[in-house]
């Protein structure tokens, strides 16, 4: 397995490309299966992530050319569907769950296995059958798979979710899109990836009111037709490469980024005692002298803070003069990244959902291990601020979420390698 080696070497300068937001790509590419006309992705990430979508929905009949070196998808569903997504790919990544509804809607029948377990919580599906259910569906679990029908298509229905699932409110989303009527939904997650999902839904026919909001409105059609669209900047990459002036000192614009995207992290860094600027190009961070201040963070769902920013912002408080707390409420078991900074000489206590991080002077570089793919760049952010050399094992997680993060990274002044399996 790879692992990338990371020296400390002071204050970063220049600029960094961010590229389309893996999570939204995730959401939009399931979209395909709702058409038999070509849906065209511009501004894709590359990532493994993404390629593993491509097996799967490859597997279900779809297919996915990756071309202008990957940042354009080409997709397409025109020919004969398989209904069922296989346990051998669906466990590589939960996300392969978010075909569910666009199967449902384009079929009338689904055979989704469940992925199982998690690094960072249990994850159950509940939400997702309760929204899919409202819309007529019938869903048993049976031998680890989903197996859904829905007699005679999906119905418009009005369903409030018992919790903003990001998943949860794509699934819905895409599959009252092809529903008999009006359907709404309550307490909808507002998070952009969604916004970006209906920009998309609507460009291919879709009507959707509501998105970004907490109760959106479909106006189901007979069918969708193809579109082409651009993925949103991806925020939590620009939030990870936000933080390395912030740990490091210096100034880089990290190009493509939009402060609306994180208002609530911006917020923070600012507390911190970090400049953020909004650009024609991008957003600017510089920090120029003094310690960081010690900030509390509490994780939940948008516009709140972001917990797939979390672990990075723990990196950052390891220095912070003073007493941090960071509650983490979205998912049970996300402070895996505490144990491996500690190996740096950061002075943290876990207790439950709360972190309580008490500021050092400096960390020290250490051999530590990735556990989930925010928790490995969190280990590299915090390298890049430690006294001598950092060695981050298993960042086939960092894969799965940052494309060329050496690159990236060595283009504003770090000391960083990636060292390949012998
Ligand atoms: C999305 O996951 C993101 N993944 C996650 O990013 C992100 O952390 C999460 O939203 C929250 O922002 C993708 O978009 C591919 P949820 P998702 O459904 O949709 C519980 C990363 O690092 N829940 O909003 O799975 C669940 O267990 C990843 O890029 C149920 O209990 O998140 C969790 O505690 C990690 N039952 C909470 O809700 C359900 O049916 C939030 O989950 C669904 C969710």
């Amino acid at each position: 397995m790879d692992s990338i080696v990371v020296r400390g070497n002071g204050p970063l300068s220049g600029q960094i490309p961010i590229a389309g937001a893996k999570n939204a790509c995730l959401a939009l590419m399931p979209a395909t299966l709702l058409s038999d006309e070509p849906l065209t992705l511009t501004n894709a990430p590359r990532l493994s992530d993404i390629r593993t979508m491509t097996e799967l929905l490859a597997s279900l009949g779809a297919e996915v050319t990756a071309l202008q070196d990957g940042k354009v998808l080409a997709t397409s569903c025109h020919g004969e569907i398989n209904p069922v997504a296989d346990y051998d790919i669906v466990r590589k990544m939960r996300a392969s769950n978010l075909v569910l509804g666009p199967l449902l809607a384009r079929l009338g029948h689904a055979v989704v296995s469940l992925p199982g377990g998690c690094a960072i919580g249990a994850r159950p599906m509940d939400i997702h059958v309760d929204a899919l259910s409202a819309l007529g569906a019938e869903i048993e679990l049976k031998d680890g798979y989903l197996h859904a029908e829905a007699k005679g298509g999906l119905k418009g229905a009005v369903h409030e979710m018992r919790f903003a699932s990001v998943g949860a409110t794509e699934n819905f989303l895409m599959a009252a899109s092809l529903a008999k009527g009006t359907s709404v939904l309550k307490n909808a997650a507002r998070e952009p990836e969604i916004v970006d999902l209906a920009k998309c839904l609507r460009a291919m026919g879709a009507q959707i009111e509501g998105d970004g909001t907490s109760e959106i409105v479909i106006e189901g059609v007979d069918r969708l037709h193809g579109a082409t669209h651009p993925v949103v900047a991806d925020r939590i990459e620009l939030g990870t490469y936000m933080l390395a002036p912030a740990i490091c000192g210096g100034e880089v614009e990290c190009l493509g980024g939009r402060i609306d995207l994180i208002e609530s992290f911006c917020e923070k860094l600012d507390a911190a005692g970090v400049s953020v600027e909004q650009t024609h190009t991008g957003v600017k961070v510089s920090r120029k002298n003094g310690r960081i201040h010690a900030v509390d963070v509490v994780t939940e769902p948008f516009p709140g803070f972001p917990t797939d920013l979390q672990a990075q912002m723990m990196a950052l408080l390891c220095t912070a003069e003073g007493t941090s707390v960071l509650e983490e409420k979205i998912f049970e078991n996300r402070f895996m990244h505490a144990p491996e900074l500690m190996r740096m000489g950061a002075n943290i206590e876990v207790h439950g959902g709360h972190a309580t991080v008490h500021g050092v002077e400096k960390l020290k570089g250490a051999p530590v291990m990735a556990t989930d793919l925010r928790a490995s760049v969190s280990l590299i952010l915090a390298g890049l601020a430690a006294e001598g050399e950092t060695v981050v094992s298993r960042v086939y997680h960092l894969d799965r979420g940052y494309e060329r993060v050496e690159e990236k990274l060595k283009g504003v002044g770090a000391h960083i390698e990636r060292v390949k399996a012998s």
